[in-house]
């Protein structure tokens, strides 16, 4: 069975609109490195504004978590998964919530009643026990003892710390060859949990003050990797269908069986898989030293690594082999990953850096170790510096070998490093770089008017990526067709119109709720200070924005639309420029 597409099927015939999923990278949201939950491009929308779909939605969302990237190589664990999620924004709440997923999990997927258990929020001072919930349980069949009543830690969702959220009920299955207990116990591992049903109906700010959102949504995620090894009835993720040829081909690979090596093939499956998806998400991350390229690299060196513990030939392709095969399973659903030349060849230019440097690090490794313990700042910073080891990896290997790192010792370095090549890149900048940021600046306000203009013309979208460089503006929206050369053409002219027009582009400071209350686009509201500042141009564009931008649009010049292409499923691009 494919859970992916029932899923999406049921959801349908349930009034929902399937979503895109959005990049990995969340554009415009620079405070985090990735998405991690389907809920997390939604949350203007669980806010109060309107979406293009409609109030009831699904769809399967890319996600990276990497809070315990360390730990991948476990049977249930993934950097990269996939979630399934619904959502209400505003429309039917815990009682059809909790029907639907009831009946998808015993009607669709065919589980019996007597293998599923629930938790329900048991309530604090602030907001009550959820007895609805629990109450549309036993109305379904769920006796009393298959129900755990939770406090906050449990029960009680919300992404980082401020945000929508809201008390939730979880879903359990007893994944076991045991009898299914009559009585729950939600700390007995073999009772595994499937579905998380969260009933946002608060928002907390940055000091805990929980306040009612304007409406009651209703946020769900199912991790498919996991549900998916519950319906193959597999305790191994890596054994599912997801996995099953990725793990046969990395076995070819090493000739070597799963059995016995299931950590680092694990790993490198699952590294691969990751770097697969960064690599061809549409922000273009390549492996580097900071933020997400920074993670890119870990993963790909470290994958790597692995492999090299199973005698794989690590100058070879084998990580283009995975990464190939990863493609082709899931391009149907990505078409994004169509894109495999730049994914291999980012693959293979990291591995040709690092596969060149291991060798000797490791040796490095076993010259440290027979007359110390200890792996000092100096080679800890040697080991990442000359020969490529993120301190990460080092720290693993020097555990492997019963070392300690010195850690602390090792930022001291890698700070007094950074210091360094910034002022090396500030003077660069003196040299000459200056004059640039003025043309981004005009692209910048440029994107605030082709937001508008295809407001108007293509009626209810809105920006869902964008990126500047000297040359050019590039935009992602929603929408469900190609543009036609009338549209692209109504859109120019709008967007010169009101260059023409030559429009004061003025700037507002205000609160967060002045600012949603003035009626401005406010995606990512929860990730600004609680002051904010809105850029608006005549009576048709005002956002929520850092700026810059130019003072008038008269200075802007002549817009003109290059491209227009698929970037997603749903989901077009522009691209443009000033001439
Ligand atoms: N946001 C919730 C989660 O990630 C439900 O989707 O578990």
């Amino acid at each position: 069975m494919n859970v992916r597409d029932e899923y999406i099927k049921f959801f349908e015939s349930k009034g929902h609109k399937q979503i895109p999923s959005s990049p990995i990278v969340p554009e415009n949201d620079p405070t985090v490195l990735f998405n991690t939950a389907g809920m997390q491009p939604l949350i203007p929308y669980l806010m109060g504004q309107s979406h293009p779909y409609g109030k009831r939605l699904c769809d399967f969302q890319k996600c990276v978590r990497l809070t315990d990237l360390d730990g991948i190589g476990d049977t249930s664990h993934h950097t990269f998964f996939e979630m399934l999620g619904n959502w209400s924004l505003g429309d039917y709440f815990k009682k059809e919530s909790i029907g639907y997923s009831f009946e998808f999990l015993t009607e669709v997927l065919h589980i019996p009643v007597d293998k599923l258990a629930v938790t329900v929020f048991e309530g604090d001072e602030k907001i009550p026990r959820d007895e609805v919930a629990a109450a549309r349980w036993k109305e379904l069949g769920i006796s009393e003892d298959r129900i755990a009543y939770l406090g906050r830690s449990d029960n009680f969702w919300i992404a980082g710390d401020s945000g929508p959220c809201g008390g939730d009920t979880e879903i359990f299955y007893f994944r076991s060859d045991d009898d299914t207990p009559s009585k729950f116990d939600p700390k007995d591992d073999r009772w595994v949990e499937i579905w998380n049903n969260v009933f946002m109906e608060f928002y907390q700010d940055e000091n805990g003050n929980i306040t009612e959102l304007s409406q009651k949504n209703v946020d769900t995620g199912m991790g498919l990797e996991r549900i998916v090894a519950v319906i193959e009835g597999v305790d191994d993720n890596y054994k599912t269908s997801i996995w099953k040829d990725v793990i046969e081909l990395i076995s070819d690979i090493a000739d070597l069986p799963y059995e016995g090596n299931e950590k680092a093939m694990r790993i490198i499956a699952d590294h691969i898989r990751t770097a697969t998806f960064i690599i061809a998400d549409p922000a273009g991350i390549k492996p580097s030293n900071t933020d997400r390229g920074y993670i890119l690299r870990r993963l790909i060196r470290r994958a790597i690594r692995y492999a090299k513990n199973l005698n794989i030939d690590i100058t070879g392709d084998f990580a283009e082999k995975i990464a190939r095969l990863i493609i082709k399973k899931y391009s149907m659903y990505y078409p994004e990953l169509n894109n495999e030349e730049v994914i291999t060849s980012v693959l293979r230019g990291e591995q040709i850096k690092f596969s060149k440097t291991l060798e000797k690090g490791l040796r490095e490794f076993d010259k440290l170790v027979k007359d110390s313990n200890y792996v000092d700042k100096t080679v800890a910073f040697k080991l990442y510096d000359t020969y490529g080891f993120p301190i990460e990896l080092t720290v693993e290997e020097a555990s492997s070998r019963g070392m300690e790192v010195d850690t602390l010792g090792f930022e001291e370095k890698f700070k007094e490093h950074q210091e360094k090549s910034r002022t090396a890149s500030q003077g660069m900048f003196k040299g000459g770089l200056l004059g640039h940021s003025e043309i981004e600046t005009k692209y910048h306000t440029a994107t605030h008017l082709l937001n508008a203009a295809l407001k108007r013309v293509i009626g209810d979208t809105y920006q869902m990526g964008s990126n500047i460089t000297t040359e050019r503006l590039r935009f992602d929206f929603p929408c469900d067709h190609k543009l036609t050369d009338e549209e692209k053409k109504e859109v120019e002219d709008l967007v010169n119109k009101w260059i023409e027009e030559d429009y004061p582009v003025t700037v507002k400071e205000m609160s967060k709720d002045d600012a949603v209350k003035s009626g401005a686009e406010c995606r990512f509201i929860e990730k600004y200070p609680d002051i904010v500042t809105v850029y608006s141009i005549g009576d048709f564009s005002s956002e929520l924005c850092g700026g810059p931008h130019v003072e008038h649009t008269g200075v802007l010049g002549h817009f003109k639309i290059k491209k227009e292409e698929s970037s997603s499923a749903g989901v077009r691009r522009i691209k443009a420029i000033l001439e």
